[in-house]
Formats: C-alpha cells, sequence, structure tokens
C-alpha cells in the first residue's frame, strides 16, 4: 500500500535510503552507498508539503518511500528507495505512479530525475515506465546547475543522466 507517512516514521526513512543503496556495492559503484541519505528537515518538509509517500508493508510499515521536490517549477523524483526483501514486487512502480499522479494534480506536465544511465535498476528499470533520457543539449541552464551539484556530492557524471516522463492523462 502506498500512503502518506506519519510522522513518527520520518525517522526510518534515511535507514531505509541506507540500506537499498547497499546493491549498488554490487556494481562498483560504494561511493553512493557512503553518501548521506535524505535528511530528516528535507524528509519532514515533504511530509507538510505533501510530496513524500511510503511503501507499506502488510503490518503496515514502511518498507519504502519516494520523495518529490520542486525545482525551478519542475517536478522531479528526488528520491526513490525500497528495501531490499522488499524488491522486485510493485513497490518502486507504485511509488513512481503516486509521485507523478502528484505531479500531475499540481499542474505539471512533466516529472523529471537524475539517474544512473548503465545500473540495470536505474535507467533502464526507468525507460520500462515510461521515462526518456533528455538530452544533454537541450538541458536548461537550471538542469545543468542541479545535475553538478548532485554530481558534487561523489557520483561520476559521465555514468549519469537526466530522464522525464510525459505526465498525459494515463500519468
Ligand atoms: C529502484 C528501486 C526503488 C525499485 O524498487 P522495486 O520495488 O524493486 O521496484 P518494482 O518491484 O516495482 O520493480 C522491480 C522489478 O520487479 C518486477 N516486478 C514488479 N512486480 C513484481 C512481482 N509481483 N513479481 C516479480 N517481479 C515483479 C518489475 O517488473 C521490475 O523488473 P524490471 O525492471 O525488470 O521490469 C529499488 O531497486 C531500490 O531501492 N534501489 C536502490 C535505490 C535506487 O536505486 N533508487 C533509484 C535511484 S534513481
Amino acid at each position: 500500500m502506498i500512503r502518506r507517512p506519519h510522522l513518527h516514521e520520518i525517522k526510518l526513512l534515511p535507514q531505509i535510503e541506507n540500506e537499498a543503496d547497499l546493491r549498488y556495492g554490487h556494481v562498483g559503484l560504494r561511493r553512493v552507498i557512503d553518501m548521506p541519505p535524505a535528511t530528516i528537515v528535507s524528509l519532514a518538509q515533504g511530509l507538510r508539503d505533501n510530496r513524500l509517500w511510503v511503501a507499506a508493508s502488510p503490518l503496515n510499515r514502511p518498507v519504502g518511500f519516494a520523495l518529490m521536490k520542486l525545482h525551478d517549477g519542475t517536478a522531479w523524483l528526488d528520491q526513490l528507495s525500497v528495501l531490499d526483501r522488499w524488491q522486485g514486487r510493485g513497490l518502486g512502480v507504485a511509488l513512481i505512479d503516486r509521485t507523478a499522479a502528484a505531479a500531475r494534480i499540481l499542474g505539471h506536465d512533466t516529472l523529471y530525475l537524475s539517474t544512473y544511465r548503465d545500473v540495470p535498476w536505474n535507467a533502464p528499470f526507468y525507460v520500462k515506465r515510461g521515462f526518456e533520457e533528455v538530452p544533454r543539449g537541450i538541458w536548461p541552464r537550471a538542469f545543468r546547475v542541479q545535475f553538478m551539484a548532485e554530481n558534487s556530492h561523489g557520483h561520476p557524471p559521465w555514468r549519469r543522466t537526466i530522464m522525464r516522463r510525459s505526465l498525459g492523462r494515463d500519468g
């Protein structure tokens, strides 16, 4: 089930992100594991602004989450994480769809994200969910600035890409 988190659950989400990211160790990206997770402050703000959702287990415990951010008038899927043992059950896709629906309700026609091009559960996973790469040549300045800011955390920029999903009537 996808739902808004309760305030007391926010503290669980950085731990979910850290645990979900462990799979990057299998593709030579230990640096992702070492990066700090989303902060409690930004998650609490996301909850207040209705931009944060959790995937809950049958016992109603959060096992994944999605955080949407708005940058320069555009909607971004800023973080998506599902605990390892809960992956492969459709929770990631359900969180993406909830984020897309929320962006559409806010009047956005496109949902953006940045991700690894060559990691199977990143760009290839998103392509199957209706995302496509935004060619670098048409990135507005705001995208380039954001891309550089993200890469300053240690992402190798040549392996990264920005993707978009059109939010038509079907999301
Ligand atoms: C990316 C991530 C959130 C995906 O979460 P997930 O819950 O495993 O996603 P889903 O279950 O919806 O989809 C994963 C795969 O399981 C498949 N799947 C979905 N439901 C399924 C089911 N009931 N039975 C079997 N497989 C299923 C999907 O088809 C998909 O496979 P595909 O990509 O080959 O099509 C998760 O891998 C993760 O947390 N990774 C680490 C953090 C990360 O990379 N975040 C994204 C950064 S940009």
